[in-house]
Formats: C-alpha cells, sequence, structure tokens
C-alpha cells in the first residue's frame, strides 16, 4: 500500500480527480472506455465536486466512463433522499455528460428472491465492461470498504449484507432517526473490489485514524476488511494528516 498524505481534503480529493481525469483522457485518447468503481458517503464529496469542476470549467468529457458503484441499501427506493443512487445522480452524474446507460448501482429495490440473480448479473456486467479499471474506496470506522464488515472474506462477491450497528449509526445522520436506517445493503465483494486494476481509498479526519493504521500496519484480516488491500498491487491511500496521524 503506497500512502499519499495530503494537507486536507480538499487537496487530497484534487488529487485523486486528477489521477481519476489523466486516466478518463488517456482511455479516450486510445478509444477506449475507462471503467470506474465509485463510493458514496461524506468521504467523496470533495472528489465529486472537483470531477463536476472539471467537466464544466475544463471540459473534462465522462462519455467514455462506464461506472460502476459499491453498495446501496437494501432494501431503499432509488428516489428516496438517503439511496446511493440519489447521492451519485446529486453529487456526479447530474452534474457531467456520463452516458445513462454506462451508471451502474446496485438496485435496492428489488425483490428479495431476485437478489442473488440480480448480484451475479452485477459481477457479470463488470466483467462484460473489461472490469474496473480504477476503483475507489471510503473506509469505515470499523475498517469496512464497500458494505464489507468485519468478517467478510477475501473470496467475497456482490452479495446482500448485514450492517453492523457502528455502520448504522455512523450512518444515521442521513435519516430522520436510527430505526430508520436500513439493516441490510447490496455491496460488491472483497474479491470484486481486489479484481479492479487500481484502487485508490480515501480517508479524512480524526475519526478514520485506527482504522486507516490496522489497514496499513496490521496483519491483513478479516477482522479488518480493509487490510486484505495489502495483498493488492496497484493500491494507494490517500489521507490527510488527520487521518494519517495512527501511522508509525
Ligand atoms: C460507500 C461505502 C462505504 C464508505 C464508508 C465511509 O459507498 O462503500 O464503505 O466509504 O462507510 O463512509 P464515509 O465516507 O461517509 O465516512
Amino acid at each position: 500500500i503506497s500512502v499519499n498524505i495530503q494537507a486536507d481534503v480538499k487537496s487530497g480529493s484534487k488529487v485523486i480527480a486528477q489521477t481519476i481525469a489523466n486516466l478518463i483522457r488517456q482511455k479516450q485518447q486510445q478509444g477506449q472506455n475507462c471503467v470506474l468503481g465509485l463510493a458514496t458517503g461524506s468521504s467523496p464529496k470533495t472528489l465529486y465536486a472537483e470531477l463536476a469542476r472539471m467537466h464544466k470549467e475544463e471540459g473534462l468529457s465522462f462519455g467514455n466512463v462506464i461506472s460502476f458503484n459499491l453498495d446501496e441499501y437494501y432494501p431503499i427506493s432509488k428516489e428516496a433522499p438517503q439511496s446511493y443512487n440519489r447521492f451519485m445522480h446529486n453529487h456526479l452524474f447530474d452534474q457531467v455528460d456520463i452516458k445513462p446507460e454506462n451508471i451502474h448501482i446496485p438496485n435496492g429495490e428489488i425483490k428479495k428472491e431476485d437478489i442473488k440473480a440480480a448480484c451475479a448479473d452485477y459481477e457479470k456486467q463488470i466483467e462484460a465492461a473489461g472490469g474496473i479499471d480504477l476503483q475507489i474506496l471510503g473506509i469505515g470506522n470499523n475498517g469496512h470498504i464497500g458494505f464489507n464488515e468485519p468478517g467478510s472474506g477475501i473470496y467475497t462477491r456482490t452479495r446482500l449484507v448485514n450492517l453492523t450497528n457502528s455502520t448504522r449509526l455512523a450512518n444515521a445522520y442521513e435519516f430522520a432517526n436510527i430505526s430508520e436506517v436500513p439493516r441490510m445493503a447490496i455491496t460488491m465483494g472483497i474479491s470484486t473490489i481486489m479484481k479492479s486494476r487500481q484502487i485508490i481509498l480515501m480517508a479524512w479526519g480524526p475519526a478514520k485514524a485506527i482504522a486507516v493504521k490496522k489497514a496499513v500496519e496490521d496483519e491483513d484480516s478479516e477482522i479488518v476488511p480493509a487490510s486484505f488491500l495489502q495483498n493488492h498491487d496497484n493500491v494507494s491511500f490517500v489521507l490527510d494528516e488527520a487521518a494519517a496521524a495512527g501511522l508509525t
């Protein structure tokens, strides 16, 4: 894991946006699609604002971008303000020229009996797109990536999972109260994430310092799912000073 420590969220987000923009343009020049894996939550908001700015002010086109989001609550309506579908449209997709048919987000509306097939299909769609070129990740306070909570194994694929109480509590600010936070989610698995050709994990603020330290410095284990990233050969963590504070 290579670690890149930046002064603050703004400069860290700019570094990541520049990496994404470079890849999109490089693929454009080669006449190829650029397949991005995307995260939601508070961490990527500044990143998406910067990408939207680059689209408006610098002519960065998303015309060749195919996106796959990591996860979505289950169950949730696509138009619910807390849904990751709404989040992505508000913060990025509605601000840029990505083709609607190139957007993929796990569907929080499907019937329970259809979830298995939909998850298998999500994996197939990623493969059919040629695999993920660059996966963007945040990290949970408990070391989760996507919604792969502690205990998620290295071979996990896209599936329905239970959210831990600590994750529901961390995300409760989006909802009227904690009982409204969905108890489940559909998430890419650890193996889905590990197949990406390049991975960038971002973490900002002191609340992430312990998880970051464990992910980078502890022996890899299911206890801290982000620690599995140590086994990938092209991963960088972009951190602000506070999130990096625990690193030795
Ligand atoms: C979101 C996701 C999660 C978040 C993590 C951190 O798509 O996959 O792993 O990245 O929970 O959330 P924030 O950024 O809100 O602190």
